[in-house]
């Protein structure tokens, strides 16, 4: 592979969308960001400078990471932010991965506009395995907030209550057609009939899992998560905030001018108000750039959609998706389990502290957790403590790997529902395989959670709704062909189960990907100690490693 050099200048600039102007965080100011591509097996050296009055930091979502933790980017987790006038070179390789992945900060919720999509395609003279597309888009999915969203999150977490919703969905940066003063902020992609184009959807979305739609044209599933999967047909794909999905779109033989609506609107499960807006773009056809008989405009055809909490949907779409497990792309599945876990991931309550009034139900705060514990930040990276050896006071190596206590996680919740807090990671021998069963709870209710694991791709072995049932539920699990990923949905009232090799050493995140749910706690880290080998260990940190 070759090196490929990126710049971010982390910069505010004006932006107008919904009849409003306002000064958002950008790198190089563009919104979404710029485009990072390389080839498997490049080394992508990007040096991110901050010229902004916030902490930042840039975390390359999905890609493995390989003995190079210093740079996945989680604030407080692999690194300490790149604070205001500092810079940070990222530098990794990509390693055994091509695809769509993307990158956006990580850190509060400025993900909210510093997104973009990493394109990787295959090594030099590698085809893909279908047909080469006549053209690749990138189409993000995100979210816009009239409001700023740190001050949203920040009173929120104060208070104890729910944060604000977003004002509109976009495409590419863009709300569409159906909001206010968006008509001409609307994402427009013009196409030949008769061609195959590769749609590479990234959902980028604070808080909302998304359906997504062209009228009158069918998407072919071809990769998710930078993994190919075998190709199936649909109308609509459910994609959650921290997926990737390609899909091909093959064109018809519509006249010129003919125009389709795209739309995305949410997928939502939980108690919450939510942003029930439908973002669109254009998909117009057009012959060529010297036939464009523009008197033949034909009417824009509008998508059929899920309704918001189709659950049906998407527990088929997800059981569609699976490894292409051949000879080329093999699904190395641990077969064997050095080590099961069981997680509850939900909602939960903390107290109100003395002499305040709390927005939370009864004067509490809204929480949320993993196996009861609500993650609380350290104010140093788990990665620095971990490898300088100074965990004293800032993490420790007792998180459950078994819920506190049972309940009918399905049913009436317990009476208690307080979390505890605490800075608490799972320590695993390098090369441990690991089974994890996510079961969702009803506390305060049920809800679906894209669940996202840093520094690994995990087999999707099982799911199912209820209670995780193990002497009954493993007997059906898939080890033939699973869909290899980073981010899994949990399903609304029931479990998913996932294996993975922890063949990479460092400090792991793993994370609810709906942003709110992550400020509320349903967080924790994966410990990955060196193996013995010399290409087992993590090297030492880059020299210019941010600073607490
Ligand atoms: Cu895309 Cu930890 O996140």
């Amino acid at each position: 592979g070759i090196t490929r050099h990126y710049k971010f200048n982390i910069q505010m600039q004006n932006m107008t969308r919904l009849c409003q102007t306002k000064s958002i965080v950008t790198v190089n100011g563009q919104f979404p960001g710029p485009r990072i591509i390389a080839r498997e097996g490049d080394r992508l050296v990007i040096k991110v400078v901050n010229h902004v009055q916030y902490n930042v930091t840039i975390h390359w979502h999905g890609v493995r990471q390989l003995r190079s933790g210093w740079a996945d980017g989680p604030a407080y987790i692999t690194q300490c932010p790149i604070q205001t006038g500092q810079s940070y070179v990222y530098n990794f390789t990509i390693t055994g991965q091509r695809g769509t992945l993307f990158w956006h900060a990580h850190i509060s919720w400025l993900r909210v506009t510093l997104y973009g999509p990493i394109v990787i395609l295959p090594k030099k003279g590698v085809a893909y395995p279908f047909p080469q597309p006549f053209k690749e888009i990138p189409i993000l999915f995100g979210e816009w907030w009239k409001a700023d969203t740190e001050t949203i999150i920040s009173k929120a977490l104060q208070t104890g209550g729910a944060p604000n919703i977003s004002d509109a969905y976009t495409i590419n940066g863009l709300p569409g057609l159906f909001y206010n003063c968006s008509a001409k902020d609307t994402f427009k992609l013009k196409v030949k009939p008769g061609k195959t184009y590769l749609l590479r959807l990234v959902n980028a979305a604070l808080n909302d899992e998304l359906f997504f739609s062209i009228a009158n044209h069918n998407l072919t599933v071809v990769e998710v998560d930078a993994v190919y999967v075998k190709p199936f047909k649909t109308n609509t794909i459910l994609i959650t905030p921290g997926q990737t999905t390609n899909v091909r779109l093959k064109t018809k033989h519509f006249h010129p001018n003919a125009t389709f609506l795209m739309a995305a609107r949410p997928y939502a499960t939980g108690p919450a108000a939510f942003d029930n807006s439908t973002t669109t773009g254009i998909l117009e056809y057009h012959q060529s750039s010297n036939n464009t008989n523009k008197s033949s405009k034909f009417p824009l055809l509008n998508p059929k959609l899920p309704i918001f909490n189709d659950t049906t949907f998407a527990t088929s779409f997800a059981k569609k998706i699976r490894s292409l497990a051949n000879a080329k792309f093999p699904a190395n599945v641990p077969k064997k389990v050095d080590k099961r876990f069981f997680f509850t991931v939900g909602l939960g309550l903390n107290p109100c502290p003395k002499n305040q009034t709390c927005q939370g139900p009864n004067n509490t705060k809204l929480a949320a957790s993993v196996n009861n514990v609500s993650f609380v930040q350290p104010n140093v990276a788990l990665l620095q403590s971990h490898f300088f050896n100074q965990s004293k006071g800032v993490y420790t190596t007792d998180f459950p790997i078994n819920p506190p206590f049972k309940f009918n996680y399905t049913g009436n919740p317990p009476t208690n529902i307080f979390v505890t807090t605490g800075t608490k990671v799972v320590v695993l021998p390098f090369n441990t395989s690991v089974e994890l069963v996510m079961q969702d709870t009803s506390i305060i209710s049920a809800e679906s959670h894209p669940l996202h694991l840093h520094g690994f791709n995990f087999f999707v072995v099982g799911q199912g709704f209820g209670n995780y049932n193990s002497s009954k539920d493993t007997a059906n699990f898939n080890l033939v062909d699973p869909a290899e990923r980073n981010t899994v949905g949990v399903p609304s009232g029931g479990w998913v189960a996932i294996r993975f090799l922890a063949d990479n050493p460092g400090v792991w995140f793993m994370h609810c990907h709906l942003e709110v749910h992550t400020s509320w706690g349903l967080k924790m880290a994966w410990m990955v100690m060196d193996g013995k080998g010399p290409k087992q260990k993590l090297p030492p940190p880059p020299a210019d490693l941010p600073k607490c």
